[in-house]
């Protein structure tokens, strides 16, 4: 979603701001801005609507003076993205940017009107400005008047604020939403985002939950809600990790879908260990799944079709219930929660704001809160009783692909662990697995090497207008996951359904223009998709069928397509899988010419509900 960046330092700002913008467009956004403080003291800043390279072109005519600056990239939530509404807003003596979204805006608008303060956009930022404008000309010193501007505000924020007549400092705050410092040498930075301040420096400190920050190129002074100075820790970012590199691919889906082999191995590398007996898995060692009699897992989106396949895992292997659901209706549902259940919360990013105020609710009313993040800095970390890391590395796409199979690895060896708390997995079947896991890489590897089938496949898909994905057990969550995909980046109208339940209804939909995915390996639930394919097939549907060699064979299609995949351990099948569902997502897409790393109106870290 929206992106913040700040400088403060010995050059000119917007180039600067604008080359940090630009790491910052992988959240998703549809307007731009910044804003400096001139030598002279005055406030100035440019705006435009749509891609950065907008602004770049304003810059040229208009070039932006100061050494003091602030810059956006705003993904629209009050008001459509127009000049008008794009951050920085400047009202009198300040301007900000701002993440997050201010609930009691519309109150907030109504005092300051009644004092003449009038606004002139539809955003909730705009009243951060107007408060503490308004502040000033009552007398406060702007840090002062900040301050008290932020015991205003209700809702989520991160904030960076410049204030007329200062070059020498900024001040920042956090509530909800993340904000990272920078330490220079003379200079200091701001970001939402760690990985837009990796190329300026690699020393960083994230402020805490209701932290606020006074900046200046000499330092920082970070003071918590109570106003008391604070120190918090410096983490120092792995510049070796060069998230902004396509590596001679065409877009970085492309890229994280050939990483995810690497990936996988870090994954789950990172939970073995040697034991007496050969390698175990080490995960989770201080639960004893003998004594939860649930597990709750809550996500969004892909991870929460993650959490999908884990409930598959998890009840047939390990013999517990589990509870699925998706953030933004557990948290207002409002379960009753066993305390002898575990939530763990699944999330790419750590800071998607359903997901971190769904785990915010089990708080004191489970036995454990885990959650299963590629960020380990972020609050939904934070905020757990303990964090599975999935090793991913830095996801840039908007459409999750490497994320979402690490987290079915971490998910498995979860399942495999509490299987074997509770007795349900033999030395013998636990020693194939971890064997099965190991080869598991390789074997991406090799299939990602030979993908024409599914070009060819993708080439047909591009002129659909309504694609159905099929599959039974393990399959149906990827059938999902397949719909999400390519609805997300294709703009395709596509659903995923549970192969038994179509003759439900979704059947009516069938005629020879909807093409038909259907996910079905050569496992026990086979010959119940089969039945299910010749029903579309007697519909006249175009079915694609994925499935490996001898699902081909015993299929007896007649000029349908197929998607060949290789034989693999069952348990395992919805990681292979996940590679045909994506890359059908991302050649159909590329057939299309849709933006397929940042498609329209998609956030990739969404903070707001
Ligand atoms: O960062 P998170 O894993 O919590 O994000 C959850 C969803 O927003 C995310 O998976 C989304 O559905 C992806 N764009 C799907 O590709």
């Amino acid at each position: 979603m929206c992106g913040i960046i700040g400088i403060l330092g010995k050059h000119e700002a917007a180039p600067i701001l604008v080359e940090a913008l630009k790491r910052l467009e992988y959240r998703g956004y549809d307007s731009s801005g910044i804003a400096a403080v001139k030598s002279d003291g005055s406030i100035d800043r440019r705006r435009a609507v749509g891609k950065l390279a907008e602004l770049q072109d304003k810059l040229v005519f208009e070039p932006l003076e100061g050494k003091a600056g602030i810059g956006h990239t705003r993904w629209a939530t009050h008001g459509e993205p127009t000049e008008k509404n794009a951050h920085p807003h400047s009202v009198g003596h300040v301007s900000v940017v701002h993440n997050g979204i201010i609930e009691n805006f519309i109150d907030l608008r109504q005092e300051l009107s009644m004092d003449g303060y009038k606004s002139r956009t539809d955003t909730d930022t705009e009243t951060i400005a107007m408060v503490c404008s308004k502040f000033i000309d009552e007398g406060y010193e702007p840090i002062d008047a900040a301050r008290k501007t932020l015991s205003k505000l209700n809702g989520s924020y991160a904030i960076a604020m410049l204030f007329e007549g200062h070059e020498n400092f900024i001040f920042a705050a956090r509530s909800g939403s993340p904000l990272a410092v920078g330490y220079g040498k003379n200079e200091m930075y701001l970001g939402s985002d760690a990985l837009a301040l990796m190329p300026l420096t690699n020393k960083i400190s994230y402020l805490e939950e209701e932290d606020h920050a006074v900046l200046t190129r000499e330092g920082v002074k970070i003071y918590d809600q109570k106003g008391n100075f604070v120190s918090r820790s410096v983490t120092y970012l792995n510049q070796s990790i060069n998230a902004h590199d396509k590596l001679g691919f065409n877009h970085f889906m492309e890229k994280e879908i050939h990483e995810q082999p690497k990936a996988l191995e870090k994954a789950i590398k990172s939970y073995l260990c040697d034991g007496e007996t050969g390698q175990k898995i080490n995960i989770l060692e201080e639960v004893n799944f003998q004594n939860i009699s649930k597990v709750i897992l809550v996500a969004c989106g892909t991870a929460y079709y993650a959490c999908h396949v884990a409930k598959y895992w998890i009840e047939k292997i390990a013999k517990i219930q589990v509870e699925i659901d998706i953030a933004s209706e557990f948290r207002y549902r409002k379960p009753p929660l066993a305390r002898d259940s575990v939530a763990i919360f699944v999330s790419q990013s750590g800071e998607t704001a359903d997901t971190l105020a769904a785990l915010r609710y089990c708080h004191g009313k489970v036995l454990k809160i885990i959650s299963i993040v590629n960020v380990t800095t972020s609050s939904i970390a934070r905020e757990s009783d303990q964090i599975l890391e999935i090793h991913a590395g830095p996801e840039i796409g908007v459409a999750s692909t490497k994320a979402f199979t690490c987290q079915l690895a971490v998910l498995l060896l979860v399942t495999i662990k509490a299987a074997c708390d509770k007795s349900e997995y033999s030395e013998k079947r636990l020693k194939a697995t971890i064997n099965e896991l190991k080869n598991l890489p390789s074997s991406l590897g090799r299939y990602l090497e030979n993908i024409n089938s599914i070009k060819d496949v993708a080439y047909k898909l591009s002129t659909a207008d309504d694609i159905l994905f099929l599959g039974r057990g393990l399959m149906y969550p990827l059938a999902l996951e397949g719909a999400l995909k390519l609805k997300e980046i294709s703009y395709i109208h596509a659903e995923g359904y549970a192969s038994g339940e179509l003759k439900h209804g979704p059947i009516a939909l069938i005629d020879d223009t909807v093409p038909v995915i259907i996910l079905a390996p050569s496992d026990e639930l086979y010959e119940k998709s089969m039945s299910n394919m010749q029903e579309v097939i007697a519909r006249k549907a175009n079915v694609i069928l994925v499935s490996d060699k001898d699902g081909i064979q015993s299929a007896g299609l007649n000029g349908q397509d197929t998607i060949e995949m290789p034989c693999i351990d069952p348990l395992l099948t919805p990681l292979l899988y996940a590679l045909p569902v994506q890359l059908i997502a991302y050649f159909t897409a590329v057939y299309k010419g849709t933006d397929v790393d940042q498609p329209r109106n998609l956030a990739k870290s969404v903070t707001v509900e």
